[in-house]
């Protein structure tokens, strides 16, 4: 069975030894810098009030085309101080990385990844988003079950994520988890702007995710897991003393329509795809 076939069966691929340990490393490094060089002004992207929320929406709606940073959820005690230091609270970095980073751009674009999209015919294919996820050691948190499609909707649907291991993720740190063709199922909800403000969860289906079936999609560092869109996938909280650091890009293909609702706003005739 080739890598599409596999894909279109399983819902993923997983392609380990795809990215040397050096690139890995260069993207920790990058990483921890752009963290060290942000200016936090006191305004992170996770608070607990209305009023502060809408400061979040905003920072987190217009972070396309932007290094932006996001906290995790537990970061900040009553007073909205931070609990630990800096570097220790953020969750991810988002989500521009891959046109505005040279070196996350160098990495979204590899040679091993032109082929990949070749032969995963991708070739209409554009890079929508990048995230650098970090889930810290003891600190970072659960990603409940969702399906990437319903965060970069479009129609019909073509969203493809591409997930890389920058440090071995295991059951006790925190590694994806999914079903073998799990993919084969009905888009859920679709993320997108409110008339009002703000961002909802907009119900497609009720169905409940079926859990049965999961298992852990534990991989050592320099795998690359790619994930359909329709493809129902979580991971929880890192109870380890590891980091599990990964990086992810997702694609749509240029062709399809990107509702103006979506929650990221994008300058659609400006994205580029693995060249
Ligand atoms: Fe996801």
């Amino acid at each position: 069975m080739n890598k599409l076939q596999s894909f279109n069966e399983n819902g993923y691929l997983i392609l380990e030894n795809f990215n040397s340990h050096e690139d890995c490393d260069a993207l920790i490094k990058r990483g921890k810098e752009l963290s060290d060089e942000f200016n936090f002004d006191g305004h992170p992207s996770i608070f607990h009030t209305n009023e502060q929320s809408r400061t979040s929406d905003d920072y987190f709606l217009n972070s396309g085309d932007k290094i932006s940073f996001f906290f995790e959820k537990d970061s900040f005690d009553k007073n909205n101080q931070l609990k630990s230091d800096l570097f220790h609270s953020l969750n991810k970095i988002g989500h521009g990385l891959h046109d505005i980073d040279p070196v996350f751009n160098q990495f979204s674009r590899s040679t091993q990844m032109k082929d990949l999209a070749n032969e995963l015919q991708l070739n209409h294919h554009v890079i929508i988003q990048s995230m650098l996820i970090f889930k810290h050691a003891k600190i970072g948190g659960v990603v409940d079950i969702h399906q990437d499609a319903s965060f970069l909707y479009t129609e019909p649907q073509s969203c493809i994520g591409f997930w890389y291991a920058l440090e071995n993720a295991t059951i006790e740190n925190g590694c994806l988890w999914a079903k073998p063709g799990g993919h084969q199922t009905s888009l859920r909800s679709w993320f997108r702007k409110k008339e009002s403000g703000g961002t909802e969860l907009h119900i497609l289906d009720d169905t409940p995710y079926s859990m049965d079936g999961m298992i852990p999609l534990e991989v050592k560092k320099g795998t690359c897991i790619v994930l359909h869109g329709s493809l129902p996938h979580y991971s929880l909280p890192n109870t380890s003393g590891k980091s599990r650091q990964a990086y992810a890009i997702h694609t749509i293909d240029r062709n399809a329509v990107y509702p103006k609702e979506n929650w990221l706003q994008i300058d659609f005739s400006s994205l580029k795809g693995f060249i």
